[in-house]
């Protein structure tokens, strides 16, 4: 459920007509539903009232610190994998008591600046890296709270680029490195381990898969437990998926349901990672056509946004819904939409049917709140575009357009070495 609907023929965000937006902020545009969030939060978040738990959405599927803020406003905690991450969540006023840190390459001091911001705990992905958080906390005189992240080898039936819970995969140890895992971590100093991690991939469409990996981390927990360590946090990652096209993935309220009906009578505090199930349907990118032609096999609307832009379509051969702004009403052709870009993989929808639309007519490209913005690139030295949220009736620039400076600001100082 999202908040951009077609009245009286115009595609509106809220109460503000998506023409108007881009006739403001330009093109591409990013534009953003606050009231959507909002609700996608509420009902993630409900969902698991039964339980003591923290939601601490995943700041990779849309980092925008306005964002940040408006979940953090509302309790969220937040799911970092950089110190990047970690000093977007403390610009946006995340409280750091809430805030999780996953990845498999922290580097030292990233290590050090989570430690000085005093995060909940760190979800730590090999034995090196604990060997090395523990190394760090001593040298600045902390303890570093640990879970570790367990590799449940759990196939969550999803794109192999985004599952993660497959033996092979390179994420977490594996259920035996595990427990050799907490002992080092009951003997090393500066470590506690107060917690059980795991995330088994992303845009899962059943709740099954979560609930096989629940099953072997509820059995590995007695283990721990019978080692005589107190696992006080249960850390289930992130996951869920959405529609972008015909997919019916679980409600989160059945998701949080069939979690209750296993944890409720668990003393352990749940942390939940969501990230695309959250912002994936907040948000479109609107583009606009510059040319269409017809090829002798194909024909192309070729657009103003890119793979810079929105690269999940040439990386994964994902589907997002395009659709005019403003409808007319004429009959459907097969075409591609494609970007300026110099890469035959530079699409946003392939062999797809759409009305016949002409230059400087309006697309939107839907459900690209997620893992949209925060993929994007300069490629072919392109200016990423401009992010919008709009709330009610007012429009909040959130990211100002890049402009060709902010292209070259990074190297000019080169230019006077040389
Ligand atoms: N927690 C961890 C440790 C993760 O690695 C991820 C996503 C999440 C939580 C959030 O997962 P979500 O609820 O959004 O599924 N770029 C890909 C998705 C990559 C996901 C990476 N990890 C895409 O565009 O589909």
């Amino acid at each position: 459920m999202h908040f951009f609907e077609h009245r009286d023929g115009e595609l509106y965000a809220e109460n503000l007509r998506v023409t108007d937006l881009v006739e403001e902020f330009g093109s591409p545009l990013y534009i953003y539903s606050a009231k959507t969030f909002r609700r996608h939060f509420e009902a993630f978040d409900s969902a698991f009232s039964g339980l003591d738990h923290l939601t601490c959405y995943s700041v990779k599927a849309n980092s925008n610190l306005c964002i940040l803020k408006l979940l953090a406003d509302m309790g969220a905690g937040m799911d970092i994998v950089s110190g990047g991450e970690l000093h977007r969540a403390l610009a946006a006023g995340v409280d750091p008591s809430k805030i999780v840190y996953s990845g498999v390459g922290k580097r030292a001091y990233e290590i050090e600046q989570a430690l000085a911001a005093d995060i909940l705990m760190f979800n730590v992905e090999s034995l090196a890296e604990l060997e090395k958080i523990d190394e760090i906390a001593g040298l600045v005189g902390k303890t570093a709270r640990i879970s570790l992240r367990i590799n449940p080898d759990v196939d969550p039936k999803t794109h192999p680029y985004i599952a993660t819970g497959l033996k092979k995969a390179k994420f977490g140890l594996d259920i035996e490195s595990s427990l050799e895992g907490y002992k080092k971590a009951k003997e090393l100093k500066h470590i506690d381990p107060v917690g059980i991690d795991c995330h088994i991939g992303s845009q899962l469409t059943s709740i099954d898969p979560f609930l096989e990996a629940l099953d072997k981390i509820m059995a590995f927990r007695d283990k721990l437990t019978a080692m005589g360590l107190d696992i006080r946090y249960l850390d289930l990652g992130g996951g869920l998926g959405i529609t972008y096209d015909e997919e019916e993935p679980p409600h989160p309220s059945a998701f949080g349901e069939a979690l209750t009906q296993v944890l409720a009578d668990q003393s352990l505090k749940v942390i939940l990672e969501p990230g695309r199930v959250i912002a994936g349907n907040a948000g479109i990118m609107v583009t606009e056509v510059l040319y269409t032609k017809g090829g002798e096999t194909k024909e192309f609307v070729i657009v103003d946004g890119a793979m810079n832009d929105l690269v999940r379509p040439s990386l994964y051969d994902s589907f997002h819904r395009i659709g005019e702004v403003t409808p007319k009403g004429r009959p459907e052709r097969v075409v591609d939409v494609v970007g300026p870009i110099c890469e035959s993989g530079d699409f946003l929808a392939r062999g797809r049917t759409l009305p016949g639309v002409g230059s400087g007519e309006l697309l939107a490209v839907y459900s690209a709140g997620a893992y949209g913005f925060t993929m994007s690139s300069n490629y072919n030295s392109r200016p990423r575009a401009a992010e919008v949220i709009v709330d009610g009736d007012q429009a909040h620039l959130a990211r100002r357009r890049e402009t060709y400076e902010d292209l070259i600001a990074c190297e000019k100082g080169c230019l006077d070495s040389m």
